[in-house]
C-alpha cells in the first residue's frame, strides 16, 4: 500500500475520523479490503462500517468466534488461510472492527501475513478504544497465558467513533473503565479526581475522559513506543491482573473474568503492595480500593487459587532473569518499574482485598 496520508498510528475521532478514512483509501488504493469482524460487531457494527467505504472495491469479510478463548494462533491461521484464499496480496488493507480481541489478533494476522500488510483499527469496545487499539501492540494468547506471542507495529490508523459504545452490554463498559481508571493513577491526582467519579451516562463528560485517556496513552507510547522503561506503567495492576484472568480462563469453578475485571482486583492488589513497599500512602490506597470496588465485584480466591496465580507469574512478559518485575507506585501519579515482590507480600494483598 503506498504511503498513507498520515503518520503512523494516529487516532482520529468521530467526524473527522471518517473524512480521513475516506482520504486513506482513496489516496492508496489498496488491491483489496479485508475486514475482520468477530460474531458481535459482524452483526451490531458493520453495517455502519460499510456504508463508509465509498472506493469502488468490494470489502471482503472475515469473522472471527468471539471471545479471548479465540484470540490464539489456530484463529490467526484461519485468517491467514481466509485472506490467501481470497487473494489479498501486499498491496492490500486489513482493517479490523472490534474489539481488544479483534485489534490484538487483526494487527498480528496483518503484520505477519506476506511479512506485513497495512492495517486500520477501528476499535468498537471501550477497551479497545482507551487501550487495545493504540500504540501498536499485537498478539495472541498462548493458551491461557495473555498476549505470548505478538508483534509491535503501529497501524495506519485508529479510527474513533463513540457510537459504537451503543452497541456494548453495560459490563463491557465497565470493563474497559479499568483501563481509563489505571489512566488517572498512573497520570497524577489532578486526573485521577477527575476520572475516578467518571458518569458513564453524561456523554459529554464521558466522550471527553475516553479522548484524554487516548492522549495519556498516546503521549507514554510515543516516549517509549518499544517498553524499555515508561511504557510498562501501562502495566499497572496488569502483573496480578493478566494471572487472574489467565487462571480464571482455565480452572473449571471459575466463570471466565473481562479483562477490565481481572485487572481491576490487579490494581487494588498492586496498589496494596506499592503501599507495603514504597510507601504510597494509606489514603491514596483506601481512595484506589474504594473507586475499584465501586465499579467492580470482588472476586474471590482461596489459597489454593492464590498459590496458581502466583505460579503464572513466570509468565509475565516484563520478567528478567526469571525474576517477576512489578510496577509500583510511590504515590498517584508516580510509578516505579521493575520492582521485585516476594509471594509473602503477594498474600497478604490478597488478605487485604479479602477483608477490604
Ligand atoms: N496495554 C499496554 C500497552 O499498550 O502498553
Amino acid at each position: 500500500m503506498g504511503k498513507a496520508l498520515n503518520e503512523k498510528g494516529q487516532v482520529f475521532r468521530n467526524g473527522t475520523a471518517w473524512e480521513v478514512f475516506s482520504d486513506l483509501l482513496m489516496e492508496s488504493k489498496p488491491s483489496g479490503v479485508f475486514v475482520i469482524t468477530d460474531e458481535n460487531t459482524h452483526k451490531h457494527c458493520l453495517h455502519y462500517l460499510l456504508k463508509r467505504i465509498d472506493v469502488e472495491i468490494v470489502p471482503e469479510i472475515i469473522t472471527i468466534l468471539e471471545g479471548e478463548i479465540h484470540k490464539n494462533i489456530s484463529t490467526s491461521l484461519k485468517v491467514w488461510e481466509a485472506l490467501s484464499e481470497k487473494g489479498a496480496d501486499r498491496n492490500s488493507l486489513i482493517i479490523n472492527l472490534g474489539g481488544g480481541v479483534v485489534t490484538d489478533l487483526g494487527g498480528f494476522v496483518a503484520s505477519t501475513f506476506k511479512r506485513g500488510i497495512s492495517f486500520i483499527n477501528i476499535p468498537t469496545s471501550l477497551l479497545a478504544m482507551v487501550d487495545a487499539s493504540i500504540g501498536g501492540k499485537n498478539g495472541v494468547d498462548l493458551g491461557p497465558l495473555k498476549n505470548q506471542i505478538g508483534v509491535i507495529n503501529l497501524p495506519e490508523m485508529v479510527i474513533l467513533d463513540t457510537e459504537f459504545l451503543n452497541t456494548l452490554p453495560p459490563e463491557h463498559i465497565t470493563s474497559g473503565l479499568a483501563e481509563m481508571l489505571k489512566h488517572g493513577i498512573i497520570h497524577g491526582k489532578e486526573y485521577w479526581e477527575r476520572i475516578k467519579n467518571i458518569d458513564v451516562s453524561k456523554k459529554p463528560e464521558f466522550e471527553a475522559l475516553i479522548w484524554d485517556s487516548i492522549e495519556i496513552k498516546k503521549e507514554i507510547v510515543a516516549k517509549d513506543p518499544l517498553e524499555k522503561n515508561l511504557r510498562k506503567t501501562l502495566n499497572y495492576g496488569h502483573t496480578l491482573g493478566h494471572a487472574i484472568e489467565s487462571y480464571f480462563l482455565e480452572a473449571p469453578d471459575k466463570k471466565t473474568l473481562l479483562h477490565g475485571e481481572a485487572v481491576a482486583a490487579g490494581i487494588v492488589l498492586a496498589t496494596y503492595i506499592s503501599m507495603e513497599t514504597y510507601g504510597l500512602p494509606n489514603e491514596s490506597l483506601l481512595d484506589i480500593s474504594k473507586t475499584m470496588f465501586k465499579y467492580f465485584p470482588k472476586q474471590t480466591f482461596s489459597k489454593r487459587d492464590i498459590e496458581a496465580i502466583i505460579k503464572l507469574l513466570v509468565f509475565d512478559k516484563k520478567n528478567r532473569n526469571g525474576q517477576v518485575l512489578f510496577v509500583l507506585l510511590e504515590d498517584i501519579g508516580k510509578h516505579r518499574t521493575d520492582c521485585i515482590v516476594s509471594n509473602d507480600l503477594i498474600y497478604r494483598a490478597f488478605h487485604y482485598y479479602k477483608n477490604f
